[in-house]
This record gives structure tokens, sequence and C-alpha cells, in this order.
């Protein structure tokens, strides 16, 4: 949800802003902006509806030699994606300019109260607000000191921020704050930066400053970062952290789009987390910060989430369920933050979250501390809210991912959910130390069954065709296997904008066959499983009524292979691992759907990656 970043110090500004705004572009694409500031304060903008690149081309015309700058990739949320709209926005003086992620709730208050001492808005956007209340506070109370008057102005505000702003009147300086919403500093001997992840950092330095909730910090050329608490206290020790990764994870290594190089990254991903997780009594998980006693205890699990990491929380259900014995509860986060809750003393909460700052999830989490619940977060990113606000932590380790569809996360969020649900059941004694082996031996088999289906991915362009003339699809399975299907429709719809619905494939019968016609396309997920003979009876019935049937089957399913009219075929796995093995046939389906349509895979409309307004 738009991403901002920010430099001063010895080299032109430019480069790093629009290289930034490319790595950023992920979390919001429909305007961008950038604002440079000479050494004398003067202030120069350019900005645009449209993606990084058109922003890119208008500023070739500029003779940009600034050596200070903030700029912004917008998703919107208040006013449409327009020239007026997108940020960086400024004051009514046009001396102080502001780039804001986040929402602004009370905005329309403080435009009211502002529009009558006289300021002019030229924006429909919440931010805008920002950029005023400053240049009030500097005219006022703060009596040009730019951090007061950041100060001043953040504590006017409702909602959630991350603001990185110039002032004419203190040239070099960037003032930025955050409360909610995520921003990272770096300090370095050629300047200091700012970004709203540590991806447009990787570049320039290994270590980072976290800027904390509430608190506001001076960004110097000299590349001093001084961090304040929100009254402007300083903070002797901020919060700091090295990044694990090489900036060439983020970039595309030759891959023709993010999805490619991330579907294909699957088994190092998953290497990666199983990597020195077996010990002598059963899974480590060292990083929990749980005591044994407190995690023997646990007699309730919620698991709170959204989209793709919601998914992966209905197949955690099973594995906490059947191994640790734990009641386990999943909800989509941003209902759960309006329902009741029935915790227990020992309720424990799992949330689930790539990025790590999804706003719904980190309210949940909000929520379940406040009623007593010990959180643990599965997370990506590194530093992320969720990992610095979780009572533990599990780190996914999938290295960035860039493209907006979820792919390698997804993955290996399964595995580390079935760590956990292994740990658990150890901790509390429900299986045996031998089981735990076992499964996690099976568990070591997924990267090289994810190959194999990686090697078949002529299966999903072939099968694709079955989509050409199609206006929509439906994903059928049972057991863990519906929730496949799930994920496979999600993929579909958002790179390909061609509608698709799973459904429990024995709930069909009671609604949706009415969708199936002759040549209408219908995924079955029908691998080796418990249910398998039930669900090749649905398979049966979309067949009788003219369905284009594509079929995920176990190598040597002859039955399945005589029913379908494409197979996509995944070689033999435990029940429990398929859905780790077989979304990647749906992953390779969705994106060969999306390029025959000619969408951009990396970069599906109105989406974006990090959610951050609820
Ligand atoms: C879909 C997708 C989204 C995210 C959702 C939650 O491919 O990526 O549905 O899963 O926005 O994001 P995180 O996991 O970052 O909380």
């Amino acid at each position: 949800m738009c991403g901002i970043v920010g430099y001063t110090g010895k080299n032109p500004a430019l480069p790093f802003l629009l290289e930034g705004l490319r790595t950023l572009e992920y979390r919001g694409y429909d305007s961008a902006g950038v604002e440079l500031e000479a050494p004398s304060g003067s202030l120069t903008e350019v900005k645009c509806k449209g993606r990084v690149a058109a922003l890119a081309a208008l500023c070739e015309k500029l003779d940009a030699t600034q050596t200070t700058g903030i700029a912004h990739t917008r998703w919107a949320t208040h006013g449409e994606p327009s020239d007026a709209n997108a940020h960086p926005h400024r004051d009514c003086s046009g001396r102080v300019a502001v780039v804001h992620n986040g929402i602004i709730e009370n905005f329309q208050e403080l435009v009211a109260e502002l529009e009558e001492r006289g300021h002019h808005f030229a924006s429909e956007t919440d931010s805008e607000v920002i950029a005023h209340l400053i240049e009030e506070a500097l005219a006022g109370p703060a009596e040009g000191d730019f951090a007061l008057a950041v100060s001043l102005a953040t504590s006017r505000l409702e909602g959630s921020w991350a603001i990185a702003c110039l002032s004419a009147a203190s040239p070099g300086e960037i003032l930025c704050c955050r409360k909610g919403s995520p921003l990272v500093l770096a300090s370095t001997p050629d300047g200091a930066y700012a970004a709203s992840d540590v991806t447009a950092l990787a570049h320039t330095t290994s270590h980072v400053v976290n800027l904390g909730e509430g608190q506001i910090a001076r960004l110097l050329p000299t590349g001093e970062v001084s961090v304040f608490e929100g009254d402007l206290t300083p903070v002797a020790e901020p919060d700091t952290f090295d990044i694990d990764w090489d900036a060439s994870a983020a970039t595309l290594g030759g891959y023709p789009d993010f999805m490619a190089k991330e579907i294909a990254e699957q088994p190092e991903a998953i290497e990666r987390l199983l990597e020195g997780r077996l010990g002598q009594d059963g899974i480590v998980l060292d990083e929990l910060r749980l005591s044994p006693e407190e995690v023997a205890a646990i007699d309730r699990i919620y698991v709170v989430a959204c989209g793709t990491s919601w998914h992966v929380g209905l197949i955690a259900k099973t594995y906490f369920e059947t191994w640790a014995r734990i009641p386990t509860t999943v909800e989509c986060a941003s209902e759960f933050n309006y329902e009741e809750i029935l915790t227990t003393d020992h309720t424990l909460c799992v949330i689930i979250t790539q990025s790590g700052e999804t706003a719904d999830t980190l309210a949940s989490a909000r929520k379940m501390q406040a009623a007593g619940a010990k959180v643990i977060a599965i997370t990506n990113v590194l530093g992320s809210s969720a990992a610095r606000e979780s009572d533990g932590v599990l780190y996914v380790q999938a290295g960035p991912e860039i493209a907006v569809a979820s792919t390698k996360a997804y993955t290996a969020q399964l595995v580390a959910a079935a760590l956990l649900a292994l740990f658990l059941a150890r901790a509390n004694g429900a299986i045996s130390l031998s089981e735990v082996r076992s499964r996690f031996r099976e568990m070591q088999r997924a990267p090289e069954l994810i190959r194999i289906v990686l090697s078949r991915a002529w299966q999903d362009e072939v099968a694709a065709q079955a989509f050409a003339s199609a206006h929509s699809a439906l994903f059928l399975g049972r057991g863990v296997s519906s929730t496949t299907a799930r994920e496979g429709a999600l993929k579909l719809k958002e790179i390909s904008y061609l509608h698709a619905e799973a459904y429990p494939a024995g709930e069909m019968k009671h609604g949706p066959i009415a969708l199936v016609e002759p040549g209408y396309p219908v995924v079955v997920v029908v691998p080796e499983s418990h249910v398998r003979d039930k669900t090749i009876s649905n398979l049966q019935e979309v067949n009788a009524r003219g369905a284009t049937t594509i079929a995920l089957a176990t190598n040597g399913d002859v039955r399945v292979a005589q029913l379908a009219s494409h197979l996509l075929l995944v070689p033999p796995a435990p029940e429990w691992l398929s859905p780790v093995v077989d979304v990647v046939h749906l992953q390779l389906l969705a994106r060969y759907v999306a390029l025959a349509r000619g969408c951009d895979v990396d970069k599906p409309r109105n989406l974006a990656k990090s959610v951050t307004v609820e």
C-alpha cells in the first residue's frame, strides 16, 4: 500500500529515488512522484498518474543534481489515481512537501478546519492535510523548528502513517515518522536513506534502523539519522537489524518475471527453512520465545491471516488438530477483528503474514494479546511489525517476494506451519519422537517433489488453452485439496482477471454445478488421498455436463486420466504434504492463463503486495 523513499547525502538523489520506487512498486503502482530539494531549499516536483516508468520518463527532462529528495508510488485509497492525487503533496506556500503511506482517518475534519483557516487543497487525498498541518505548525507554535512542526502535526492525526517530508526552510533535512505503517532508515557514509521496506535499501546497506511506532527521525546529508519519540525525546538505542539477503535476490536474474522466478525458487526456500530444524528431541524452534511450560499448556489455537496466508491457515488447522490434538479456529483477519473471541487461559494465536505488515492481521494480533493470548507470527519479512509485536516469530526465510501474487511464501508458510504443529505436538506429548522424525523426513522430500512438478510446467501451458474463451472457471477439491483449489482459484483470478470460484467438491451439487455448461473449465484437484474416489465422482458429474476438466492427479492414476480433458500430474506424496506440492501446478497454470490473456503477472491491477490499510 504505497511505497515511500527518501535520500539526503552527497550524491544526486534522483537515481536512488527512482530505483527505490521501482523496487517498491509492488506496494502500489497507480501513480508516482518525486520531490527534489536544492541546497537553497527550493523544491522541484514531478508526479503523474501511472507507473514509475512514466515518472522516470518525465524526470529525464530534469537536470537533477539535487542531493535531497523524497518519492512515492501510490495505491489509491482516497481520491482516484490522477496527477493531482499523486504524491508528494505540498502546503499552500509550496515550501513543505510530504509523501505518505497509510490512511488519515480524521482527514475530513482536519480539511474542514484547515479550509476555515484559509488553506487551499489541491487534491482529494487524505494525505495532503499533513503538509498543511506542518505549514501551520512551522508558522505558529513550532516557530520554524521542522522536527517540532512534524511532531505537532502528527499529534493531530488519527489512523496510520509512514511519512517523509521536506521543508524549504530546513534544506537537506528529511523528517520521517510512522505509526502503523512501516518505515526503515539507513545511515551510510554517502548519506541517509528512508524506505517503506528493506528491499529498497538492500543495494545501499546491510544495517537498517527500524523506526518504532510513534517515533520521528531526522535524516541529515552527513548520513546522520537521529531518532526521537513522538514528543521529541531522543531515543538512545533505536531498533536496528541486519538485512540477511543480498540485493540480487530482489532482481529478475534472467527470469521473464518475478512470479516465474519465485515459483522456481520454492524448492530452495523450503530447503533453507528445514535446515537444522530436526534436533535430538524433536523440532527445533528456538526463536519462538515461549517457555516449554507455556507451549505444553496450549489448549486452543486461533489462526488469523488474510488472502493466501489465510489459505495456509486452513491447512494448518489440519496439522494442529491431527498432530497436536489442539482445537483450532481459522479466521480471516478482516472479519475476526469485529467478532467475539473465546480465549482460554492457554490460548495461542498464530498470525500468518508474508509481509508482516497486513493491517487487519496486526490488529487481530493486538486484539488477541489484549485478551491475554500469546501470539506467534509466521512471516517472511525480518523486522516486520508482525515479527516485532508478536511474542514469538517463525521466519519462513523465503527471500524477498516481489510479485504481488504470493507463491513461494505460500509453500514456505505451509511448511513452517507444519513445523510449528510438530513442535507443539511433541511439547504436549500428543505424538512420539519417531513420528515427528517420520513427518520431518517426509517434509524434506518436498523440494524434490516440487522440482518434478516444475519440470512438468508444459502440462500447465497446454491446459491453459482450456481457458482461452472462458469467462469463468470452477476449482474443486476435497479435504486439504479443497484449500489447494481455493488457492488455485485465487491465483487465477488475481493475475488473469478471469472469474474463478473454488468449492469443496462435494458441495458443488448444492449450487455451483448450475454454472457448468459445455466447454466450461473445471479444475479438479484429485491427488491420491482418502477422499480420491469421492472426488472422482464429482469429476464425473461435471464431465457429464460437458465441462472441460483439468485434473490434478497422481502419476499413474489411470482412472482420472481417462476422465479428464487435461492432466496436471504430481508425484506421489503423503496426503498432508500434497498441498505444498500440488499448488505449484496451479501457480503455473494461473501464470500461463494470465500471460495468454496479456496480463502483467507481477503487478495485477487494483492490488498491492502489502495491505497496510484495514
Ligand atoms: C494473494 C496474496 C494476498 C496476500 C494477502 C495477505 O496472492 O498475496 O492474498 O496473501 O494480502 O498478505 P500477507 O501474507 O502479507 O499478510
